[in-house]
């Protein structure tokens, strides 16, 4: 049976509602495994119609977190972080590099902070990833990639800080 939207973020909320800790996310975390995998889900929201970098599937008004599908263009980020919030990385179609970093230096005002490479990973379809607050992170896209992603509350309009890496 296809794995629809209704039917994701029924999961999502109910797993959300039990536990916003580790044992929550995780299991959202899983949803996303699935949506990526599915192609039903994929081809309706991820179809090649779709060439939209952001679109916003569902916010959950209650809970705060937001569905969201995105298609990248090849590139390579910036370490960031997702500010007060989590948010779960999920591939569709092609290959992200991600790389981890940790912070030796916070940012202050507008001086970056400084980051130094923990490690970097491959995440290939069907493999969702969880950051947790503070978790920073970059991503690196040789070629198109397709994704579905959770943030625990929309961050469209939040400033965030900038990291300079130091290696
Ligand atoms: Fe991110």
């Amino acid at each position: 049976m296809a794995y629809t939207l209704d039917q994701i973020v029924a999961d999502c909320r109910a797993a959300l509602k039990k536990d916003n800790g580790a044992e929550g996310r995780n299991a959202v975390r899983k949803f996303v495994e699935l949506a990526c995998l599915d192609e039903d889900f994929v081809s309706t929201h991820l179809g090649p119609e779709n060439d939209t970098p952001r679109k916003v599937l569902y916010e959950d008004e209650e809970l705060g977190f937001c569905i969201l599908v995105h298609v990248a263009s090849p590139e390579t980020g910036l370490p960031h972080g997702h500010g007060p919030t989590w948010a779960i990385y999920g591939i569709a179609a092609g290959v992200t590099e991600m790389t981890d970093w940790h912070c030796t230096e916070l940012p202050e005002g507008r001086t970056p902070g400084k980051v130094v490479k923990v490690k970097s990973y491959e995440l290939p379809r069907g493999t969702a990833h969880l950051y947790n607050e503070g978790d920073l992170h970059s991503s690196r896209r040789e070629h198109e990639v397709r994704m579905i992603r959770v943030e625990g509350i929309n961050l469209m309009g939040v400033r965030r800080p900038r990291y300079e890496a130091l290696n």
